[in-house]
C-alpha cells in the first residue's frame, strides 16, 4: 500500500529545502510522532523504524522511563556548567563507570565530541606519560572510518565527499586498511603512534564487520607497541550488536571508550569518553569541556537510558533477533539476484546491493520499502542499513522481514 502523500508533506519539505542548508538528502518522508519501534508521518501513515536515527534510539522512540527521567529533571535543574557542582553528575558518573568497568568518565554531547576528546586524551597521555616529544604524536585511524564532521573528524576521513573543500587538514594522523593486521602492524612501528581509533564495525561505511578476532589481535598488537587502543563505539555501543559495547565480543577492554548516540536512548545529545586514571588523570582543570557537558538533565536521561538497556536486556535481544534477521534474509538472498550480501552484527545490519556503487537501486528500494511501511536509508554506494530499535519482538521482526523480501521480490530495477 502506497502512503498518502499530500500537499502537507510537500509544505514541511518545501520548507526545509528553503530555509535549511542542503547539507543532508532525507527520504521523502516528515515525521512527526514516534513511540517504541514505530514513527508516524504528517499524513497519519505508521512505519517500522528500521534505522533508529543511526542507532540512537536503541531503547525505543520515547521509552517512558528516559522520557519521565527528562521530564522530571528539566522542572528542577538542567544546566550548571561545570563551572559549579551539581547533584546528578558524580551520580551518574559512578553508575556509569562501574557498568562499563573504568576509573573514570568525561561527559560530553554528541559523538564527534567523543572523538575528538578521546584523541586528546590520547596525544596528552602520549606526551606525558609514553615520553612522545612535543607535537610529534601520530593516531591511526582505518580507511572508511566515520566518526562525524568536525575538522580533526574530516582530516582522518578517506571519503572525497567528506573532506574536499575543507582543508588545510589536521596533521598528525595515519591510514591503514581495515582488518588488516599486517597493516596495522607496520604503522605501529613508528614509535611517535599514540593511538589506533577504531570502530569494531564500521557503520557508515556499509556496517562492515572484521574477521573475528581482529579486535582482539588488533589491540595485543598495541599493547605491544605502548599504544592505546581506542574504541568508537558511537554506533556499536549500548547493546546495538548483541553486547552492551562490541569490543566485549572479543573479551577486549579498550584503553579508551567512545559512547554517544543511545547512551541518552535519543533523547537529548549525551557522549561520554571512558578511561583508567592514567589516561584520564592527564586532562588538568581548564584544559578540556564544554558548557552542556555533564549537565544533569543529560545525565538522568542517560543514567535512565542505560538503566533500559540493562533491565530490558537488549543486547540479548539484539544477538537473539539479529541472527534471526540474517538467517532469513540470507536464505532469501540465494534465489534474489538484488541481494549480493547480507551482514552485520546484533541488530546492526546491511544488505549489499548487486549493482554498481553509483546506481540508484539501494535508494529506490528504500523508497520502495518505505510506501510499504518501513523505513530504512542507504549508507556508503549500495547498501542498504537495517537498524531497528532494540525493542523489537521476534513477531514484529518476522513481520518486517516479510516487508523487506516482499520489497525486494517485486522491486524492478
Ligand atoms: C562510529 C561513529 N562515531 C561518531 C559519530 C558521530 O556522532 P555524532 O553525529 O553524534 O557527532 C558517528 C555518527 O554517525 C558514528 O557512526
Amino acid at each position: 500500500m502506497k502512503p498518502k502523500i499530500s500537499s502537507k508533506t510537500d509544505r514541511y519539505i518545501n520548507d526545509e529545502l528553503q530555509y535549511g542548508a542542503h547539507n543532508y538528502h532525507p527520504l521523502p518522508v516528515v515525521l512527526n510522532r514516534g513511540e517504541g519501534i514505530y514513527v508516524w508521518d504528517v499524513e497519519g501513515n505508521k512505519y517500522v523504524d528500521f534505522l533508529s536515527a543511526y542507532s540512537a534510539v536503541n531503547q525505543g522512540h520515547c521509552h517512558p522511563k528516559i522520557v519521565k527521567a527528562l521530564k522530571e529533571q528539566s522542572s528542577i535543574l538542567t544546566l550548571t556548567s561545570r563551572a559549579f557542582h551539581n547533584n546528578i553528575l558524580g551520580t551518574y558518573e559512578k553508575y556509569v563507570t562501574s557498568l562499563f568497568g573504568y576509573d573514570k568518565i568525561l561527559p560530553m554531547n554528541t559523538g564527534v565530541e567523543g572523538g575528538e576528546t578521546a584523541i586528546k586524551l590520547c596525544r596528552k597521555w602520549a606526551y606525558k606519560i609514553k615520553g612522545v616529544q612535543e607535537n610529534k604524536a601520530k593516531i591511526i585511524f582505518a580507511e572508511n572510518n566515520f566518526w562525524g564532521r568536525t575538522l580533526a573528524a574530516v582530516s582522518s576521513s578517506t571519503d572525497p565527499s567528506a573532506f574536499n573543500d575543507y582543508g588545510p587538514y589536521l596533521p598528525g594522523f595515519d591510514i591503514v586498511r581495515y582488518n588488516d593486521l599486517k597493516d596495522l602492524e607496520k604503522s605501529l612501528e613508528d614509535p611517535n603512534v599514540a593511538g589506533f581509533m577504531v570502530e569494531p564495525i564500521q557503520g557508515e561505511a556499509g556496517v562492515i564487520v572484521p574477521d573475528e578476532g581482529y579486535l582482539e589481535k588488533a589491540y595485543k598488537l598495541c599493547k605491544s607497541k605502548n599504544v592505546l587502543f581506542i574504541a568508537d563505539e558511537v554506533q556499536t555501543g549500548i547493546s546495538r550488536t548483541g553486547k552492551l559495547f562490541c569490543c566485549q565480543h572479543e573479551n577486549v577492554k579498550p584503553d579508551i571508550l567512545i559512547l554517544g548516540k543511545a547512551l541518552s536512548g535519543g533523547v537529548f545529545p549525551v557522549s561520554a569518553v571512558l578511561a583508567d586514571d592514567e589516561i584520564m588523570m592527564t586532562i588538568k582543570p581548564g584544559e578540556h569541556g564544554s558548557t552542556f557537558g555533564g549537565n544533569p538533565l543529560g545525565c538522568k536521561v542517560a543514567m535512565a537510558a542505560l538503566e533500559v538497556a540493562v533491565e530490558e536486556n537488549l543486547a540479548e535481544n539484539s544477538k537473539r533477533l539479529g541472527k534471526i534477521f540474517r538467517e532469513k534474509l540470507s536464505h532469501f538472498a540465494k534465489k534474489n539476484k538484488l541481494i549480493k550480501l547480507v551482514r552485520g552484527k546484533g541488530l546492526l545490519n546491511a544488505i549489499v546491493i548487486n549493482d554498481s556503487e553509483h546506481s540508484p537501486t539501494a535508494w529506490n528500494i528504500c523508497l520502495k520499502l518505505r510506501d510499504k511501511g518501513l523505513l530504512a536509508k542507504p549508507t556508503h554506494g549500495n547498501i542498504i542499513r537495517f537498524a531497528p530499535p532494540l525493542v523489537i519482538n521476534e513477531t514484529q521482526l518476522l513481520s518486517s522481514v516479510q516487508i523487506i523480501m516482499n520489497t525486494f521480490r517485486d522491486f524492478k530495477t
